[in-house]
């Protein structure tokens, strides 16, 4: 049975296409430009004076630094990767647990590296898929990400100026999916044990995502609630065992941003005699440069050094975890059960938003008709 399916995979029109949306990340280095000049031009993540000629200004200034980051972690960003090997678990679990939407087929939609958003579209439409899930690779949903992504595809649609012809629903957020907060739990009581034991009671758990400027938090951003849910399951799952905060990492430019930030917050544990400090990457799934670089290299070695640490140590990211997989599995399939286009979370705007897409976004998602 599973054989057939397999089988049914590769040689038959997929019936059900899983689009799994992510930023992406440059996979070489010469991509590190262009992957810049997408991010600073996206002007649902950002927006800049005169953006046509700030963006590419910022884009072009910050390639050497970024490349010098990416040849650290090996020449390239392993996003790709991961998110093919869990689409890969994903839509094998599917074939069995749901053979009246098979056979599945995962499509990667990066916002700025290729494969695009856009293009991936297009690869469905061509396959003939029927039935289109566009599902954030996000558990915590926000305006500057996961929001950013349903713009782009609601644009693509837009621009075209007709229907699309597959039917579409979105599984926008999911920060407190019982096996998402089993495998974050199981992660980190991993790492925990492999603090010397006499020092495992000490350990400070600092669960951090990456921050977000302020002005996107007080338009009504649900990103920094929605990450403290998983933070809030993932403690009562592991039993409230250590002591734990949530901070915010890579901050950038000179406007306020959400904190504490991670590095002042391991600066201020060390300085008041905390020196055991387990750093765990709770609003990205895979590995990429913000856990690679930063959290490994910036703060585990070299900062980690300057404050005198004891031990400081990183849960490891979700990757390969066959657990996540059938998480990813599970969250398609009851989504696909619901027949509901979106949760009614997405249907609300921010309340301070000015940007118009974000309405006509919702609203073409909310507007599907499923059957
Ligand atoms: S910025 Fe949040 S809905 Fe527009």
């Amino acid at each position: 049975m599973v054989c057939c399916f397999a089988i049914c995979r590769i040689f038959l029109k997929p019936k059900t296409g899983i689009l799994m949306l992510n930023m992406g990340g440059p996979e070489k280095l010469e991509d590190v430009h262009d992957f810049l000049l997408r991010l600073f031009m996206d002007t649902d993540l950002m927006k800049l004076p005169v953006q046509n000629k700030l963006g590419p200004f910022i884009a072009k200034r910050r390639t050497p630094k970024i490349q010098e980051q990416y040849s650290k972690i090996g020449g390239g960003s392993p996003i790709k990767h991961w998110t093919s090997m869990q689409g890969e678990g994903m839509v094998k679990l599917l074939d069995e647990m749901s053979p009246e939407t098979a056979p599945h087929k995962f499509y990667i939609g990066f916002r700025y590296v290729h494969p695009l958003t856009e293009e991936a579209i297009e690869e469905m439409e061509k396959d003939g898929v029927e039935r289109a899930v566009a599902f954030t690779q996000y558990p915590q949903y926000s305006c500057s990400t996961t929001g950013s992504s349903l713009n782009a595809i609601y644009r693509y649609y837009s621009n075209r100026g007709d229907r699309p012809k597959m039917r579409w629903s979105v599984i926008d957020r999911w920060p407190t999916h019982p096996l998402l907060v089993e495998c974050f739990a199981e992660h980190v009581s991993n790492e925990l044990m492999k603090f010397p034991e006499e020092k495992r009671d000490d350990v400070v758990i600092l669960f951090s995502a990456h921050s977000l400027p302020l002005a996107v938090v007080n338009r009504g951003d649900p990103y920094p609630q929605e990450v403290g849910a998983t933070v809030q399951r993932v403690m009562e799952r592991l039993g409230h065992c250590n002591p734990y905060r949530l901070v915010w990492q890579s901050r950038v430019g000179p406007m306020p941003w959400l904190g504490p930030q991670t590095d002042e917050v391991i600066k201020g544990l060390c300085e008041r005699g905390k020196k055991n400090i387990l750093l765990v990457p709770i609003a990205f799934t895979s590995d990429h440069i913000e856990t690679l670089h930063e959290l490994d290299i910036e703060y585990g070695q070299v900062l980690g050094e300057e404050c005198g640490v004891e031990n400081i140590r990183r849960a490891e990211s979700l990757n390969g975890n066959p657990l996540f997989m059938k998480a990813l599995a599970d969250l398609v399939q009851s989504h696909m059960k619901s027949n509901e286009p979106c949760s009614r979370q997405l249907t609300l705007r921010c309340p301070l938003c000015t940007n118009p897409t974000c309405g006509e976004t919702k609203a073409f998602f909310a507007n599907q008709k499923l059957s």
